[in-house]
């Protein structure tokens, strides 16, 4: 072989292998995503997506057994009553989401946060999510805890 014809079997090899990687990566993801909303009722990967403006009602209305959030969580999420309730402004939608369907289903047991969650649909979750993710955290580092 001489060099040229080395250089040019590389390059094909390469090509052919970034082709192959991308094809399985997303074959893959598609496979996960398919297999999640088999077995996982409460997979992100069907979720709605959120309505912050009917988050913000939500957070701020009591109705039935649920207080508003923010009784709890401060305005916006973001003063506690309580320094052993954590802030929710400014924390990631999809965790959110989760933790909040998992106080629901019963798989983070929690009395109070249960009773909070109970009625709350996917579309409610979603909402306080988008609307709790969209707010400005005064959250402070570690140097300022004390
Ligand atoms: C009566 C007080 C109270 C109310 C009202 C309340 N919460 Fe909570 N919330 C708590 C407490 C206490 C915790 C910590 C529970 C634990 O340790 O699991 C918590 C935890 C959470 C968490 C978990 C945060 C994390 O970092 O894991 C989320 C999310 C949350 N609340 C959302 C809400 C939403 C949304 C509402 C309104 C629908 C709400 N809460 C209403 C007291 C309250």
């Amino acid at each position: 072989m001489t060099n040229r014809s080395k250089i040019a079997a590389v390059a094909a090899l390469a090509v052919l292998l970034s082709a192959c990687s991308g094809g399985g990566e997303k074959g893959h993801e598609a496979k996960t995503e398919g297999e999640a909303r088999q077995t996982t009722p409460n997979s992100m990967a069907s979720m709605p997506s959120g309505n912050a403006e009917h988050g913000k009602v939500l957070a701020e209305t009591k109705t039935g057994t649920r207080q508003a959030c923010a009784e709890c969580h401060g305005p916006a999420g973001n003063a506690p009553i309580d320094p052993t309730y954590p802030r929710l402004a400014g924390q990631y939608a999809d965790y959110l989401e989760h933790t909040l369907q998992m106080y629901r289903d019963g798989e983070r047991q929690q009395s109070v946060m249960g009773l909070q969650a109970k009625d709350l649909s996917d579309q409610d979750i979603a909402d306080v999510a988008a609307y709790f993710s969209a707010q400005k955290s005064d959250l402070g580092d570690l140097a300022t805890a004390h």
